[in-house]
């Protein structure tokens, strides 16, 4: 059984499939592991780490991908990017599938089994292949610390002989995994933490972490989390009020973390221009949600807009900018997942196709797109 690590083709993407430790790990179970000379520089791991470790490593792609049983990617490959691996062979990635319907059929005619990770069920035998949640923690760590590089305050109160400087007061919008990371980071630094969701769970979650729980609790808000834990679209009526409520708390918030997400939805517009512009000048919005339009109107994805003095950061993969650690969570993530793919008997690719991982996640199997993620033609 062959896994293949071609290095990944899209320059802004850091981050590798495998590192050193899960090569062993794959070894272990049997396994030949090929590796793209040069696909984990950029994450701080050399092609000698990867040798070390005992995998082959390949000048190219094409190399690598010969005969290969199963392909480990960060982002979905084309089909030119697994050509070479077997036919059926598992393509292993965070595949991106909602509006990529046409990207997927190329896969499935590709010959490729792939699974998309980002929709592995998150129940307790599946914790260790949250890549969501590996990747968003990350993510959320790394939005407060440009935050505060951005901010041209400092963050704690100091008392010093020259005068006393107050803390900044952020405030986190969205309390998921990375929203978590957010607060506890920010409060780290020694800022006034507040923070809003829709899902009321996580009004405890905020006031366990020390922060100021602001939301609109109505009948709705007691009703915003579905039976897997996500929140619901909210309707007109809710996100009038919850604005109300945020317009005037923004009005004195010196940095925002913005991270709310709905799955497979756009991300719901939670801070309009004037809300902005009611901030004072040197404030710092980072709109994690930049990659799905972004909760801030005025966000541009991948830049920086200035309005008014408050600056407005469109993050884009915050969790490849700390490559490495991002990297060796994610690698064990695909590791925990092949390893339930392989036959312990006859160490060779086993899927079994009732499992309720395989069901969740395959979305391309001997030529055919899962209905969910289908063209609509
Ligand atoms: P996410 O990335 O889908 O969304 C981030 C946050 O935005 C969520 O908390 C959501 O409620 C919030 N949001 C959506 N619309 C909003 C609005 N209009 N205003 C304010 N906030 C809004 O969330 P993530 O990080 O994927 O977590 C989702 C859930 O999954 C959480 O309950 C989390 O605790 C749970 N989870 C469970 C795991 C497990 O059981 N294995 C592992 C990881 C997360």
């Amino acid at each position: 059984m062959r896994i293949a690590v071609p290095a990944e083709t899209d320059k802004s993407e850091p981050r590798v499939a495998a590192t050193p430790e899960t090569v062993k790990k794959f070894k272990a179970l049997g396994a030949e592991v090929a590796v793209q000379a040069g696909a984990g520089l950029t994450s701080g791991f050399s092609d000698q780490d990867y040798a070390s470790a005992g995998a082959g490593v390949g000048a190219n792609a094409k190399a690598v991908l010969a005969d290969a049983d199963v392909v480990l990617r960060v982002r979905r490959p084309t089909p030119e990017e697994i050509a070479g691996a077997k036919s059926g062979a598992a393509v292993v990635a965070i595949l991106d599938p909602f509006g990529a319907g046409p990207a997927l059929a190329g896969l499935a005619k590709a010959g490729a089994t792939a699974f998309a990770m980002e929709l592995m069920p998150r129940i307790t035998r599946a914790q260790t292949m949250d890549v969501l949640s590996s990747q968003a923690n990350i993510a959320g760590y790394r939005a407060v610390l440009d935050a505060a590089a951005e901010y041209n305050r400092a963050i704690p109160m100091m008392m010093t002989a020259a005068g006393t400087v107050p803390a900044a007061k952020i405030f986190i919008m969205g309390v998921g995994v990375a929203g978590l990371q957010a607060i506890a980071t920010a409060r780290r630094l020694g800022g006034i933490v507040s923070a809003t969701d829709v899902r009321p769970a996580t009004k405890e979650q905020v006031e366990s972490l020390g922060a100021k729980f602001v939301a609109v609790e109505n009948e709705e808000f007691k009703q915003a989390e579905t039976s897997g834990g996500y929140a619901k679209e909210m309707s007109a009526e809710y996100l009038a009020a919850q604005a109300a409520l945020v317009a005037s708390h923004i009005a004195k918030q010196d940095i925002v973390i913005t991270t709310a997400l709905i799955p497979g939805r756009p991300a719901p517009k939670l801070i309009s221009a004037d809300m902005v512009r009611s901030m004072r000048a040197g404030s710092v919005i980072i709109d994690l949600a930049a990659e799905r339009g972004g909760n801030c109107e005025l966000t541009k994805p991948g830049a920086t807009v200035v309005e008014g003095g408050v600056k407005i950061v469109g993050a884009l993969n915050l969790a490849g900018r700390l490559a490495a650690t991002a990297s060796s969570l994610y690698a064990k993530n695909l590791l925990a997942f092949v390893e339930t793919l392989i036959s312990k008997d006859t160490k060779a690719l086993a899927i079994n196709w009732d499992d309720e991982l395989v069901k969740a996640t395959c979305l391309t199997r001997d030529g055919v797109v899962d209905p969910r993620f289908q063209a609509k033609t």
